[in-house]
């Protein structure tokens, strides 16, 4: 394909949720490409590691166009200049997001002039969802059934061990 849009949609993704998931279904349908990029950040210790999220991605996202996960590490304005990325799309699920989202995205285009970045609504049905309010229901032993996709939920629970009070699983 000549000139393929492509798109990247960063993260953290500690864990994947059903809220990601919306924006990866609604932005895979705007673009040729989309790059599902997971950071790897050394100076965060995460609950999942880097191959449990790529492989929690590909496991949810399924078969949808043409969506490749990916990790990466460094600034992500470079990392997006390397892909050949014009746009880079955010999740955006309310006032409290945007003002930190705004500021990425000006910060990104000053170090790389050609990417823009665009933001995306989710679903109302799962706009309050957080991968920090997973992260906390998993450690206090609830179900996140509703919160995130079913391979994520599969993955959670092979942590929660037999015989172990989920309160005292690090995840
Ligand atoms: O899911 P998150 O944690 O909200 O994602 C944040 C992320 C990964 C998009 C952001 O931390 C990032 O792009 N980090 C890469 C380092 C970088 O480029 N920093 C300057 C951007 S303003």
């Amino acid at each position: 394909m000549a000139n393929p849009r492509i798109a990247i949609f960063p993260g953290s993704f500690d864990p994947p949720t059903l809220g990601h998931l919306d924006v990866i279904r609604r932005a895979a349908s705007l673009f040729d490409v989309l790059i599902v990029a997971l950071l790897e950040n050394p100076s965060k210790q995460p609950a999942f590691t880097t191959a449990e999220r790529v492989a929690m991605l590909r496991k949810a996202i399924g078969p949808i166009g043409d969506v490749r996960v990916e990790s990466f590490h460094g600034l992500l304005a470079e990392y997006a200049r390397a892909r050949q990325a014009s746009v880079i799309v955010r999740g955006v699920r309310g006032g409290t997001d945007l003002e930190y989202e705004r500021q990425m995205a000006d910060t990104n285009r000053h170090l790389n002039p050609s990417i823009d970045t665009i933001f995306l609504t989710p679903s109302p049905a799962v706009a309050h969802i957080s991968s920090t309010l997973v992260r906390d229901i998993v450690s206090l032993g609830g179900s996140v059934r509703g919160l995130v996709p079913d391979a994520v939920e599969a993955a959670i629970a092979e942590r929660v061990l037999p015989g172990r009070s989920p309160r005292t699983q690090q995840v």
